[in-house]
């Protein structure tokens, strides 16, 4: 049987890393998780959210999926930003997308990939919603425009939630953040498209 020891090994001498600086680490953690964020990032290995921003366990709830996307029926991801609002009470939600983002890379793209496709299809949209962005870059250019623009969309999205309106409607302090992450040097860079209330929502 394959067992991935290796990882197990691994496992152990992190968890004992942490325990020689703090030995009550775990046993405190396991009581209860109070995170202030809700981080919505990319699938992609290379865009770890708590090693990004260097915050141990229990600082940040996290979804991830292909291209950072929010869907609006998507009951995954509603239900993660239901709990964490709702139950964690996070202050923040921040979706991080990535320059580099193979999912961006194939929405440019009209080469078939299969079931993925449908998924991409909300990226695709993000570009007829943006007709006329694109005119005038190269194709580089184009999928590093995409990436952000892919974030603003999704950082709306995620504003519309009836979660987020109604936590709003009753005066909770939440912001909405869209963030993007640079795989070639590993900085994170502020798109500038915070909300924080219900009136600072784009109209779409
Ligand atoms: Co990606």
């Amino acid at each position: 049987m394959k067992t991935l020891k290796h990882l197990f090994d691994r496992n152990l001498e992190w968890a004992n890393t942490i325990k020689e600086e703090d030995p009550a680490f775990f046993a405190e953690l396991s009581k209860q998780q109070a995170p202030e964020y809700l981080w919505i990032g990319c699938s992609d290995s290379r865009v770890p959210a708590n090693q990004i921003v260097n915050l141990p366990p229990g600082e940040v709830f996290v979804h991830r999926n292909i291209a950072n996307v929010v869907v609006h029926t998507d009951l995954n991801c509603l239900s993660v930003i239901q709990f964490a609002v709702d139950v964690l009470k996070v202050k923040h939600i921040i979706v991080c997308g990535h320059y580099g983002c193979g999912g961006i890379r194939a929405a440019m793209e009209d080469q078939e990939h299969g079931l993925i496709d449908n998924w991409l299809r909300h990226i695709k949209d993000v570009i007829r919603f943006n007709a006329g962005r694109f005119e005038g870059r190269d194709h580089e250019e184009k999928l590093d425009l995409l990436c952000e623009l892919n974030v603003r969309e999704q950082v709306t999205n995620v504003c519309n939630t009836t979660i987020v309106q109604n936590a709003w409607k009753r005066g909770r302090e939440l912001s909405v953040h869209g963030w993007i992450y640079d795989i070639q040097n590993g900085i994170l860079k502020d798109l500038d498209a915070c909300v924080t209330c219900s009136d600072e929502t784009p109209v779409q």
